[in-house]
């Protein structure tokens, strides 16, 4: 069986076709970065828009690519949310009428559960079940894993995303949207120790975050730099070190508490935050110690894309969970 995958949820438009025997046959993605930048943030008027001009041109080319018709495909996934309610229908409304036209299932996905499958489209993939840390610019989760399908939610942030707080704090420092992986840059010359950053909900029980606190503290450790007229080059990178320590170190502590709590030591990262290196390699060093591993997407599946979508759809597809002949955009979804 094949599917097509289209993923129209934030400022990526992403398609892929996934088969089922020979995993991903051809993936695009284009990024609307460069239509955001300017604005400080995405625009939800002008990623509908750009999904709107990229989407069929896309299912074109990878259709090309993978050398097939329409008719060699078995379904239509698309991401029905979570996601901009305009962004999202763009995606909804094109992926349920190819389906209707090519007299194929159309398969809604979970945005979320597309990004927490992500990890299965490599080639070391991890047994049921297991941990997931969800990480992107929307959502901050600690998820138990028993199966496709099977998610038991262990905690989330009660307010602003990991991947949020990288680029507020990017921001503050200077930094165009979205900052998170240039700020990662930055720490690369950081000193350690110069700042000390909290580690937010680490010293009471329970497996939430709270990142909001962390944007704050950054804020006003530059104006203080700022006051004592510090705030130079490598101050931006001290302190853009130490965020990311604090963030690193809050995500690991719960990670630990997470997989401790559920006797397991398999957990999977995915997510946009899950391409940071100090991430991986702290989250390494401890599933190695529980006896365990770190599963994660290559760096192109962290971020939002086509093929994660296309690999959920074929789950839901061969699950037999199709759409009616609405289409149903649900900008707010729990997982
Ligand atoms: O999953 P994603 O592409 O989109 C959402 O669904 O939100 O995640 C995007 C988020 C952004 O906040 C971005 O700054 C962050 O992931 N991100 C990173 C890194 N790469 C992407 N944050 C920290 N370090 C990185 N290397
Ligand atoms: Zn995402």
């Amino acid at each position: 069986m094949r599917i097509l995958g289209i993923e129209t949820s934030c400022d990526e438009t992403g398609i892929a076709i996934y088969d089922e025997e020979q995993g991903i046959l051809a993936h695009r993605l284009y990024s609307q970065i460069k239509v955001h930048a300017d604005y400080g943030g995405v625009v939800p008027e002008l990623a509908s828009r750009d999904h709107v001009r990229k989407t069929l041109p896309l299912i074109r080319e990878v259709l090309a690519e993978a050398n097939l018709t329409p008719k060699d495909l078995d379904g239509v996934a698309y991401t029905s949310g979570p996601g901009l309610i305009g962004a999202l229908l763009v995606g909804c409304s094109i992926g349920r009428s190819l389906a209707y036209g090519w007299n194929i299932p159309a398969v809604p996905v979970h945005h979320m559960e597309g990004h927490l499958l992500a990890p299965m489209l490599e080639e070391d993939v991890p047994e049921f079940p297991f941990v997931a840390l969800l990480v992107s610019g929307g959502h901050t989760q600690l998820v138990r894993v028993n199966g496709i399908g099977e998610y038991e939610m262990l905690g989330e942030s009660v307010d602003d995303a990991a991947g949020e707080a990288f680029d507020k704090t990017a921001k503050l420092l200077g930094l165009d949207y979205p900052g998170g992986p240039v700020l990662a840059k930055m720490a690369e010359s950081g000193t350690k120790g110069r700042y000390k950053f909290p580690r937010p909900m680490t010293d009471r029980p329970g497996l939430d975050f709270s990142f909001s606190g962390l944007k704050t503290f950054a804020a006003n450790t530059i104006n203080s730099a700022k006051e004592k007229g510090e705030l130079d080059e490598q101050t931006h990178a001290d302190i853009a070190y130490a965020f990311q320590e604090a963030v690193v170190d809050t995500l690991a502590i719960k990670c630990r508490r997470a997989l401790e709590q559920c006797q397991l030591n398999r957990l999977v990262i995915a997510g946009g935050v899950s391409a940071n290196t100090e991430l991986r390699t702290k989250l390494a060093v401890i599933t190695k110690k529980l006896g365990g591993q770190v599963y994660y997407p290559r760096p192109e599946f962290c971020t939002d894309n086509g093929a994660m979508i296309a690999y959920a759809g074929m789950q839901r597809l061969k699950a037999g969970n199709f759409a009616d002949l609405s289409f149903k955009a649900t900008p707010r979804w729990p997982l």
